[in-house]
């Protein structure tokens, strides 16, 4: 297969390709996503071959405004709503009840005409889409042309990120064709990711709610609209044997580049000297840190993630740094951290996944 190649003025095209079970790279305002349509479970099967997905890990549900959480989710509770209004467009994704079918639409399903596109469970969404489970993620992404193309699917899209299973995701559609060149049908580039970590995921179907993935929207705005959330035990620990997160994904090494991280928290300037003392003098080892730093490791293959106290901007170069670890081949990463504090909750998950938790305190 070719995987073409769109741009901005071609939304009506990838439109057409979504409607008729194709797969597309969509820029979000996060990482790049792989869409299909979300109501066409031949189309979603097609993601987890293109990916190397396991099976059981569920897929989001990316809409163009809030009014169609109505189709697809129930007992939605006062807060979706209220973070709807706060947060989307947006990076941020709810877990919510799945709409199950009414007794009248499953007569009409079963008197209708019936083709491979054709699911019969309980739940509007197909079971492929929430791996069996009963409820759903439901995002609303900010960047313009991907809610275009979903407007003019008609069709909620579902889109994990754009990366080969297991890789870093991609935050230009230049990373994504490395992935995924001859797998799909076509890549719409966006420029580059404005946020560039995927977005935070919070399930509202239990009491409080639950904070299952840090991301784009900051742990401390979402608690100035919900007040009190929990924080489920994946987001900052290595689940021990047998333990299961909430957000099945979360129990896979994901954001992983071919080198072993050594991931190095603390103070910068600390951290900087701890990796000047314990760096091999080969250049088999490589530098992910702070733009302050840059001159300190001559010699070492070497990625700035933006200042050391500019979270952000390290959350926008996280995963390119890490892809540019790829391509230097290093056998070796010492990657500096921020603080856990805003986006940097995300980052430091990250590197703490893309680690194996294999962290070191200065
Ligand atoms: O920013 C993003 O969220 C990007 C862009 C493309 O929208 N998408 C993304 O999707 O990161 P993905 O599939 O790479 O990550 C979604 C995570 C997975 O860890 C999955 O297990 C979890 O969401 N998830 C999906 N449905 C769920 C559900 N019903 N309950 C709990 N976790 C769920
Ligand atoms: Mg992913």
């Amino acid at each position: 297969m070719k995987t073409e190649l769109l741009g901005p003025l071609d939304t009506g095209r990838a439109a057409q390709i979504l409607q008729r079970g194709g797969l597309v790279g969509l820029p979000t305002e996060t990482v790049y996503g792989l869409g299909a349509d979300g109501l066409n479970p031949l189309a979603v099967q097609g993601i987890f071959q293109a990916k190397g997905r396991p099976q059981d890990n569920p897929l989001i549900l990316h809409i163009p405004d809030p009014t169609w959480l109505e189709r697809y989710c129930e007992e939605i509770p006062l807060e979706a709503w209220q973070l709807a209004r706060r947060f989307w467009p947006g990076p941020l994704t709810m877990i919510l009840k799945c709409r199950r079918r009414t007794p009248e639409e499953l007569e009409e399903l079963k008197q209708g005409p019936v083709c491979s596109m054709t699911h019969f469970g309980p739940h509007i969404i197909p079971d492929v889409v929430t791996a069996g489970l009963d409820t759903v993620g439901m995002r609303c992404p900010a960047h313009p042309l991907t809610r275009a193309i979903i407007q003019e699917a008609g069709v909620p899209i579902a889109a994990p990120s754009g990366n080969t299973s297991g890789r870093p995701s991609p935050t230009t559609a230049q990373h994504m064709l490395e992935d995924m060149d001859g797998k799909i049908d076509a890549i719409v580039d966006g420029g580059p990711c404005q946020v560039g970590v995927e977005s935070t995921i919070v399930d509202l179907t239990c009491n409080p709610p639950r904070l299952l993935r840090p991301g784009g929207v900051p742990m401390e705005e979402l608690h100035s609209v919900l007040g009190g959330m929990a924080i489920d035990p994946a987001v900052t620990h290595q689940l021990g044997e047998g333990e299961q997160p909430r957000a099945p994904g979360m129990k896979y090494r994901p954001y992983a580049p071919k080198a072993p991280v050594t991931v190095i928290k603390g103070d910068p300037v600390r951290g900087a000297i701890y990796i000047r003392d314990h760096i091999s003098d080969t250049h088999w080892d490589g530098v992910i840190c702070f733009d302050e730093f840059a001159n300190w490791f001559p010699g070492h293959p070497l990625e700035c993630l933006g200042a050391a106290r500019d979270s952000w901007e390290q959350a926008r170069k996280l995963f390119a740094a890490l892809r540019g670890m790829d391509e230097a081949g290093v056998k070796h990463i010492w990657a500096q951290c921020p603080d856990s504090s805003g986006i940097g909750l995300a980052v430091t998950n990250r590197l703490n996944k893309a680690s194996g938790f294999h962290i070191v305190e200065v």
